[in-house]
């Protein structure tokens, strides 16, 4: 069974309970008649980066995604969204900065396509990772820099049909782990074996370059839309996962 078949809109803001972890979903499209109240939440740094973007569509999901980060961790920390600011760890990992005085909180964030996926958790580290599937997807995609052998070997075996859904299951499962841990691409993805099927249970089998990793933390995927696949990666002392939906109608309202 998948983590978080449930995605429900919480009537108030709810309560992070030390060994939980939140995950939110949100659509880039439900958020677009919001855009421009919602720049005015980024910094300066992040206006810069989403006037980058080439195609209005990767900027609306920028503008969105860091938006919505900052209205949820705002209600987590209790204080507004505009005053909260970030720090960057060495492989690109960003961390919250809250008030002074106010509970630590870690976070992960990824979007793709109309999806936007935000993990929190109290304290201990957490990886999320949402891909849409665009293109084909046969042997030349079995890369050895992202995969190890083991996982190729795994995703030969597949049948056709079943493709599309084991190579985006295994690799955001990956992904959220590196996401987790903070190391990003920085050091490939060959060097750990993870569950290719995306019908059985997500598991971390073997990290060669990190073995503590196998026993600290879970692997979880998560329920989404046709086209989507997700995953989640948490410490092991993480209990409950608990998902909702991050809609405009009850985030904007002012509290
Ligand atoms: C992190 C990474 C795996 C993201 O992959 P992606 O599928 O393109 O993007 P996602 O939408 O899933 O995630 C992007 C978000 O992850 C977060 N993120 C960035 N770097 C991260 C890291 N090292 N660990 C965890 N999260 C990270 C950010 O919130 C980012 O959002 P933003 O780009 O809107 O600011 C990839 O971009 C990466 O490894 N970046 C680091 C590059 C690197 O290795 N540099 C070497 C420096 S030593």
């Amino acid at each position: 069974m998948k983590h978080a078949d449930r995605w429900t809109i919480p009537p108030t803001m709810p309560r992070l309970e030390s060994r939980e972890a939140h995950v939110w979903r949100a659509s880039v499209a439900q958020w677009e008649t919001s855009q421009p109240a919602l720049v005015e939440l980024l910094d300066p740094a992040e206006r810069q980066r989403a006037a980058q973007f080439a195609f209005p569509a990767d900027r609306q999901r920028f503008v969105a995604a860091h938006a919505v980060l900052r209205i949820l961790l705002a209600r987590y920390l209790g204080t507004t969204a505009a005053r909260l600011s970030f720090t960057t760890a060495a492989a690109g990992k960003p961390h919250v900065v809250g008030p002074a005085g106010a509970a630590n909180i870690e976070f992960n964030m990824s979007h793709a396509g109309d999806c936007i996926m935000i993990a929190v958790t109290p304290v201990s580290p957490v990886g999320v990772d949402v891909e849409y599937w665009v293109g084909d997807v046969d042997e030349a995609e079995f890369s050895s820099e992202f995969f190890s052998e083991y996982e190729r070997e795994e995703l030969r075996q597949i049948s056709r049909e079943r493709q599309h859904a084991a190579f985006f299951a295994l690799w955001t499962r990956k992904e959220a782990l590196v996401k987790a841990t903070g190391k990003g691409l920085s050091q490939g993805l060959a060097h750990f074996d993870m569950t290719v099927d995306p019908d059985t249970a997500p598991r971390l089998l073997a990290d060669r370059l990190h073995r503590e990793n196998e026993a600290r933390w879970r692997v979880c995927d998560l329920a989404l839309d046709a086209r989507y696949s997700g995953a989640l990666v948490v410490d092991r002392r993480v209990t409950a996962v608990r998902a909702f939906r991050a809609e405009p109608t009850s985030l904007l309202v002012d509290r």
